[in-house]
This record gives structure tokens, sequence and C-alpha cells, in this order.
């Protein structure tokens, strides 16, 4: 079976897929203004992948309740539900899995907040057997996780934010794949955000946003403008499960009704109207006025037994991605290796940008599913070099001296340590020195004369001698380690191992 959903048409017209065992690996934020079309984009999702994975809808303004006729999603009300119903209620439907959407329509903000953070601390808390994966779409997302203090009350605040960040930082391993939408991203909380590795940026006007967004990209500021200019319904699209470089998508059209969408200009009753109009104001006995279809509808709620009676006959979603494995440290460590090893292999990989390449790590480790806490930039640069020295001479050699050399290159500036690496593995393995050329080469870039004055450097800060020995042969000591590269020749050295 596919597991390949489309939202809609790429610039060049071809179908935009997200891959969704690779979206329930990883998670995805989407940001923009308000009257961007995000909700419109999160209907479009949750319907072409309403057959395939079970879903939960965290819905502010009850605009999703509309998929339960089309897609049998199960409406839970929060205004009609305790504390221990929404919890016991998340349980099942976790259990069952049932696809619900919690309708936190006409409740106040605090309550808004509490029955969000329940519900999402009664999806995480189930027991490992149910660990199935889900999509957890949340919209408006910056209510529920707010960069700063809010409206709302500061116990009701912390609760919600700790469910969202369980969500989006923890529950990976538990199936849980957070989708998440909100206007601004400045709004959001950092953490939150941070965690999302697949993106959909829609129309984005305030710097402050821009700024947030091209940092999340790994896009130039400059580049991020364009985020201005986006049309209604369109998005840039990044991420493992979407696309490896950024991709404008036009989302397409939804089969459910909108309910969200801004009132529409309606005639006045005028003569219509079913009596004078000072009579329907001040008489007490006045006909009430006619429900529109979406409030008679949420009139209509169930009961909350009724709702888990409806849990557990409902139908279950076709597909189940298997669930993320359980990995050892250990495992995850050498999965990790592996990547970096086959990235160090490449002998131009320098010449790339380092936030290219960690972005790339990073992908790989989320399809290999390595978890979510992810060696950072500086980290994995570190990593990386490290690991590009031990392939540039490959040989065992004595560990804690490389562990040594490793926690002195720690110390240097940026400039210096992946040189500084180049050498002293050079040493360390006792083989001669490396060509300026090949020192270059290792710091990305193609002048030897740039590596003689980074050495030149490097010895005015007394962290290596330079000499030639009698046959013209470039030597280089660390004086700090006491080891030295060796003499072109070694045969011809009869001083053997060592300072010369
Ligand atoms: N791709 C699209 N195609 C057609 N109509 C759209 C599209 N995206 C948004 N709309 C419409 O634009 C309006 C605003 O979209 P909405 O998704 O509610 O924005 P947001 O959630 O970002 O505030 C809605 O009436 C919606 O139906
Ligand atoms: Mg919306």
């Amino acid at each position: 079976m596919s597991t390949h959903i489309d939202i809609g048409l790429t610039g060049a017209q071809s179908p935009a897929l997200i891959d969704l065992e690779e979206l329930l690996a990883t998670r995805l934020l989407v940001q923009g203004n308000s009257g961007s079309g995000k909700s419109h984009l999160l209907r479009r999702l949750l319907e072409q992948s309403a057959g395939l994975v079970q879903q939960v809808v965290i819905d502010p303004e009850g605009d999703f309740v509309t998929l339960a006729e089309r897609f049998g999603h199960v409406v839970v009300d929060a205004s009609q539900s305790t504390e221990a119903e929404l919890s016991s209620i998340a349980t099942r439907a976790r259990q069952h899995r049932v696809s619900v959407v919690l309708n936190l329509e006409g409740v106040d903000v605090d309550a808004q907040l509490k029955c969000a953070a329940i519900f999402l601390n009664g999806l995480f808390e189930v027991e490992r057997d149910f660990w199935f994966p889900m999509l957890v779409i949340v919209d408006e997302a910056q209510l529920f996780a707010p960069a700063a203090s809010a409206d709302a009350s500061d116990d009701a605040r912390r609760q919600a934010l700790a469910a969202m960040t369980n969500l989006m930082c923890r529950g990976r391993k538990r199936g849980l794949a957070g989708v998440i939408a909100t206007q601004r991203l400045a709004k959001l909380a950092k953490n939150v955000a941070a965690e999302a590795s697949n993106f959909l940026m829609g129309r984005t006007f305030l710097d402050i946003d821009m700024a947030r967004a091209a940092d999340l990209l790994g896009m130039e500021k400059r580049q991020a403008e364009m985020f201005r200019d986006l049309q209604r319904g369109a998005f840039v699209g990044l991420g493992p499960a979407i696309a490896r470089r950024p991709l404008t998508i036009a989302i397409g059209d939804v089969e459910t009704a909108d309910r969200g969408s801004a009132p529409k200009l309606l005639p006045l009753p005028g003569a219509k109207a079913e009596a004078p109009a000072h009579e329907l104001i001040f008489s007490a006995d006045a006909p009430p006025p006619k429900k529109t279809a979406a409030k008679r509808k949420a009139d209509a709620a169930e009961s909350s037994e009724h709702v888990m009676a409806r849990i557990e006959a409902a139908p279950k979603p076709a597909y189940v991605a298997a669930p993320a494995p359980d990995l050892t440290d250990e495992q995850r460590i050498q999965a990790m290796d592996d990547i970096i090893l086959s990235m160090a292999e490449d002998a131009q990989v320098a010449f790339r940008p380092v936030t290219d390449l960690h972005r790339d790590f990073l992908t790989r480790c989320r399809i290999k599913r390595l978890g979510a806490s992810l060696p950072d930039l500086r980290t994995f640069h570190k990593m990386l070099n490290v690991k590009r020295a031990e392939h540039s001479a490959p040989e065992k050699v004595d560990k804690k001296l490389w562990g040594k050399v490793i926690d002195l290159s720690d110390r240097l500036p940026d400039d210096m340590r992946a040189p500084f690496l180049l050498i002293a593995r050079a040493a360390v393995a006792e083989r001669p020195a490396p060509e300026d050329g090949e020192i270059a080469q290792f710091f990305g870039s193609h002048s030897p004369g740039r590596a003689r004055r980074l050495l030149g450097n490097m010895e005015e800060n007394g962290l290596i001698v330079l000499r030639t020995d009698f046959q013209g042969a470039r030597i280089i000591a660390i004086p700090e380690l006491e080891i030295e590269t060796k003499a072109l020749h070694p045969k011809l050295r009869k001083a053997g191992k060592g300072a010369a």
C-alpha cells in the first residue's frame, strides 16, 4: 500500500505528496498568518489520510467537527465532559484506534487549555501495548503552547505547555506524531516548534516570524522574504516527509465543509422577519432565533457514555505503520555513527555548508527512527570532523591518546579545529604530515596558501611546532600531547619512534 498522501500541486503542477510513514516518524509544523489557509491545509491532510491512520484533532474552534459525518470521527465536546471522562475517552480512543475531534468550542480559555492537556496526557500515558501510530493535529497551537504568558491562568498554561512538550518532544516513541499549526511562530513556545522537522510555511507578514521561519528552515533571512508574497492556500514545504529542498505547494480542495471560515455577509431580515423588530428584542415570548446548522449540531452533542460506546464500535483505520523500534542507547549511537561515517567518506563533504549537512544528518536519523534528541549543529559538526580525521588514517590507534586529541581540539577556535584533528590524527597514527593541499581540502578550501597561513597561526599560538627533517620532509609536532608526525621515510630515521 502506498503511504503517500496527496495534498495539492507543486509549482511544476505535479502532485505534492507527503510520505505518511515518514510523517508518523517525524512531526510537522504549519505556520501562516490568519487566513493563509492553515486550517484548510490541515483538513486536506486529515481527509486524505483518514482511511489510513488514526487521527486526533485538538480543535479550539470546532472547525473540524464536520469530519465526523464523512469520515466517522467521533466528536468529543469538551463542554459536555468532566475531566475524568476526557481522560478515559482519550485512553479508549487509543486502545480502539478511533479517530476523534476534541471540540473545545464554547468553553473558556482556561478550560480549553486544561481539557487539551488532559486529553493529550491521556493519549500519552496509555500502556505500551497501545502505542499505535497516530496523527495528533493541533490547530492554533500557540494557544496551548504559548511563548510567553497568555491570558490563561498560570496553572492551566503550565499543564497545556507540558502536554504539548510531551507530544512534540517525547511522543514519537509512543507513536504520537504531532502536526501543529500556528498563526505566529514568535508566539509559539520554542521547544515545541524546534522538534518539528517538517515545515509548511504559508503567508507571513511580520519580520520576527519570518526570521524564525528562516531559522527553522535553515534559510537565509533574505530567502524567507518569499513568505510575504505567498497566496492564500500556498505553502512552502520542507522536510523528510515532504521535500529535501523548499517546495512551493498549492493546497488542493477539501471534501468536508469548513465551519471556520469568516462570516459571510447575509441580507438583513427586513420585511421577511418573523415579527416586527422591536417585538423580537423587547418581548419575552418572541420566537427564538433560527439556529445555524452548526449550532444545532453542537446542541445535539452526545453524552460521554454515548461517545465511549461509539468509540468501541467505530471502524479502525486500515493502515498502521510499524511502531518505532525500541533501540538501546548503544544501538542508537552505533546507527548515528554509521550515518556520520558515510558522510565522512565523501572527500568533498567539507565544501558543503554545515547547516545543510546537519539537516541531511537529521533527516537520515529520522528515517532510521533514531529518536527525538539528536545532536545539535555544533555537536554534529564536531562528530563529523572527528570521524573525517579518523577516516583519513583509519588504522587502530591508541584510544586514550586520540581521546586527548579530541578534548584538546574542543578548546580551539573554530577554524583551527578541523585542520588540527587531521594533523593530530596523522601523528597518532604514526603517519607523515599531510600536505598543504590535503589540509586545505579538509577544511573546505582549495587554497594551499590558506592552509600554510593557518599552520602559521597555529604555530604562533604554540599549538604546533613545524620543522623539516634532514631530507626536507615536514614534521609537525604537538608539544602539549608530546606527539609528532613521522618523517616521510621512516626507514632512514634511526631514532625510530617519537621525537628525534
Ligand atoms: N487551498 C485553498 N483552496 C481553497 N480555499 C482555501 C484554501 N485555503 C484556504 N481557503 C479558504 O480561505 C479561508 C481561510 O482559510 P483558513 O484555512 O481558515 O485559514 P487559517 O486557518 O490560516 O486562518 C477559508 O474560507 C478557506 O476555505
Ligand atoms: Mg484556522
